[in-house]
Order: structure tokens, then C-alpha cells, then sequence
């Protein structure tokens, strides 16, 4: 991803639904990166790591996904916000970004069936992995758990979606005690959002499950709750119509049918903006009977759903996008911003290089970088320099 000079459009300011009002339109996607070490609580780390790239001018940054009640990912150090301790904790970090003039967005994430009940925080509190059905996830390896297996396979039915409901409003609560400018829901990546949208892991009977109009529904009334408490505008949601990561990979005439509805409920409430990722539109080959049509994107696909004239919906794009591209989407009016991730990390000034055309860092750190393990938490994570 080069820095470019002509970056003129992406680089002029915007407001989402009228009430967020960002310097430019890149905007840091949201990444886990397990520095969470103080009982899952962000520390003065973490409020350094966004605070930096807040001060360097950039557009918006979206939270590494926040746990909304107990969670048995593989993921150790991830944070929690449930309770006050928690809320108080991201108002540390929330204070550093808007000191240097930024925003900053609170992702809730529930991992559904992407866990294991053998891991500390699900064992210690009796606590189930809940999905919409009880249809186990295939692969992922748990490196804490003896035998390292895969994701659980004793998954408990969700009786009561009202129950996760009353979780989110409560997190999407606690996001203003702790700050935060506005909300990005998860629903891409098999977490338990997903997995209701899709017919491969959720084989439910009643209202949410079946028709595209009933699987949507729980994704719907998690939007709908969490709009109550924040309005539409300053709430997005994160979706990947063409997502394979996690044993997710579905026929193309479902996701079309699916995320066609979604995206049209999604637009009619005037949610301030969709973050479309295009996880998978290029893997090669996808499995038997998940192909895409030829050179697919669902940006051609999807893209005017929600953006057209008087649409209050701002399009987001992400995943792979160079600046280039990206500028070029901007400035012939497909798109409204982007998210950039990867780059973020060893780019504290990643805004600086675009605006003054130098190439950006690369990671050349390996794997661990991203989540660990580390030496210290600040390898990695507040350790990369800024260009001269
Ligand atoms: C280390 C790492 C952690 C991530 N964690 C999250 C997350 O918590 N929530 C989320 O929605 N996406 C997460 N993602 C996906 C990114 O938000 C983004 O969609 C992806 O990196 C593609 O954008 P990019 O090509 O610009 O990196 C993560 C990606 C990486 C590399």
C-alpha cells in the first residue's frame, strides 16, 4: 500500500449521519491485538497505541472488538464491557483520542460459536457458548487448551435471543459512560451475529430462523436496541456478504438474498454508516458450491443499496484497499471512506505518509506481532517509529 500525493479525496473532511463530523475519510479498522493485560482492561498502552495514531489526524478509529459478557475465545487478553470497571477503564483511552481531536467507536462483539467452555473465563463463571443452533464450527486450535482443540463442539441453543438483547443494550450503555463517539457492531467473522444470517449455522425454527427475513432479524434487533440508546447516526454496523473465515463460506444465491434484505432494513433505519468488507472475494478456490460469479465484488453488488442520492447511510469500505484504489472509489463517488487495519499497525503516522506521499512501513515482524505472544506489551504494539 503506497503512499500516493494525489490523495486530495480522501484526505477532505465528512459527517456521518449528520452528527460525526471527521477530519478525513480514513478511518483505522477495528484490531484485536490481545494488550488488554489488566483483567481484560484496556491500561496506558492501549491508550497510547490509538492516542498516537489520533494525533497523527486520523478520520475515525473503530475499538479492537469489545467482549460484551463472558468469553471463551483463543484470544487471552481481549477486553470486556459489561460492568462499570470496565467502561471506566476505555474512558482512559476514549479522553487520550478526543485530547488529540479524534473519534473513536466502540465495537461490541460476542464470539458465539468461535469458543471453547474449556477456556478460563467460561469455566471459572459456569458460563455456555451460545449459538443459534447446535451446529459446531469447524477448526481454529486453542494453543492454552491441553490437546489444543478446535472450536467447542458443546454448544447451548440460544432459548432466549432476548437475554444476548439486553447484553448489547447494556454494553451500547456502558459505551457512553466510557466515551465513546458512537457504536460499530460486529457481524462479520462467524461470530454469533453472522452465524444467524446464515443458513449453515443456523437451523433455528422459530422467528429468527429460516426465511433471509428471519435470519436477519436477530442482527436487526440487536441494531434496533442499540440505536434506542445512540441514535441511528452515530451507529454502523461491520458485515462480509462474501466472508469464508470460520467455516462461513455460503452459496452465492443465499448471500445475495440475505444481505440484499439486511442492507435495505439497515438503510431504511438511516444507520449512520455500513462497513462492507470483502473477506473472500478473492480466495481461491472457495468450497464446493460457495463459487462466486466471475470477478465478483460485493461493492458492484451492494454498493448502491447504500449509497445514491439522499441515502443517509455512509458507505465504508474495507479490506485490501490501497490508497490508490481507495481514492479513486472516493473521487468517483462509489464510496464515502475507507477503513484501512494492517497498515495501522506499523504506521503510527499513517495519515502524515499518505499526506505527504511516503511509502508506508511495512510489518516485517512475523505473525506474533498481531497477537502475541510477546515479550512485553509494547512490542509490537508502541514500538514502530513515525517516518522522518
Ligand atoms: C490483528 C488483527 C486483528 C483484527 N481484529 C478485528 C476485530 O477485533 N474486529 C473486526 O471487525 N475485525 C478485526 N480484524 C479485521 C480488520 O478490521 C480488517 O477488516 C482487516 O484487517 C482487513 O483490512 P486491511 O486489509 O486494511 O488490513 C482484525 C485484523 C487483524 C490483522
Amino acid at each position: 500500500m503506497p503512499g500516493s500525493p494525489d490523495t486530495a479525496g480522501l484526505l477532505q473532511p465528512t459527517s456521518i449521519g449528520g452528527v460525526l463530523q471527521l477530519r478525513n475519510r480514513i478511518c483505522m479498522a477495528a484490531m484485536t491485538r490481545n494488550r488488554c493485560i489488566d483483567g481484560n482492561k484496556p491500561t496506558d498502552i492501549v491508550a497510547q497505541h490509538y492516542g498516537t495514531r489520533a494525533k497523527d489526524g486520523v478520520g475515525m478509529i473503530i475499538s479492537e472488538g469489545i467482549f460484551i459478557s463472558y468469553d471463551g475465545s483463543d484470544f487471552l487478553h481481549t477486553p470486556l464491557l459489561f460492568l462499570e470497571e470496565h467502561a471506566r477503564a476505555w474512558k482512559k483511552v476514549t479522553d487520550e483520542v478526543h485530547k488529540a481531536g479524534g473519534l473513536m467507536l466502540f465495537q461490541p462483539w460476542h464470539a458465539g460459536r468461535l469458543q471453547n467452555e474449556e477456556m478460563s473465563m467460561l469455566k471459572e463463571n459456569n458460563y455456555p457458548v451460545l449459538a443459534p443452533s447446535n451446529i459446531p464450527a469447524s477448526g481454529d486450535r486453542y494453543r492454552l487448551l491441553e490437546g489444543h482443540p478446535g472450536h467447542s463442539k458443546n454448544i447451548t441453543e440460544i432459548t432466549n435471543p432476548e437475554e444476548i438483547i439486553d447484553q448489547y443494550r447494556n454494553t451500547a450503555s456502558l459505551a457512553q459512560t466510557a466515551g465513546f463517539d458512537g457504536v460499530e457492531v460486529l457481524a462479520q467473522g462467524g461470530y454469533l451475529l453472522h452465524t444467524f444470517l446464515l443458513k449453515r449455522s443456523n437451523q433455528r425454527t422459530d422467528k429468527y430462523g429460516g426465511s433471509a427475513e428471519n435470519r436477519c432479524r436477530f442482527v436487526l434487533d440487536v441494531i434496533d436496541a442499540i440505536i434506542e440508546i445512540w441514535g441511528a447516526g452515530k451507529v454502523g454496523i461491520k458485515i462480509s456478504p462474501v466472508d469464508e473465515y470460520h467455516d462461513t463460506a455460503s452459496p452465492y444465491h443465499e448471500i445475495s438474498q440475505t444481505y440484499s434484505y439486511l442492507i435495505s432494513q439497515l438503510v431504511a433505519r438511516e444507520l449512520g454508516f455500513i462497513t462492507l468488507s470483502r473477506r473472500g472475494y478473492d480466495t481461491e478456490p472457495r468450497p464446493t458450491g460457495t463459487e462466486l460469479p466471475p470477478d465478483y465484488e460485493p461493492l458492484q453488488e451492494f454498493g448502491d443499496m447504500i449509497k445514491f442520492p439522499g441515502s443517509k447511510t455512509s458507505l465504508i469500505v474495507n479490506y485490501e484497499y490501497s490508497v490508490e484504489e481507495a481514492e479513486r472509489l472516493i473521487r468517483s463517488d462509489k464510496i464515502d471512506l475507507v477503513q484501512i487495519g494492517r497498515p495501522f499497525i506499523s504506521n503510527p503516522d499513517l495519515i502524515s505518509r499518505i499526506r505527504k506521499g511516503i511509502p508506508l512501513a511495512e510489518n516485517d515482524r512475523g505473525g506474533d506481532l498481531l497477537y502475541g505472544p510477546y515479550q512485553h506489551p509494547d512490542v509490537g504494539y508502541n514500538d514502530w517509529s513515525a517516518a522522518e
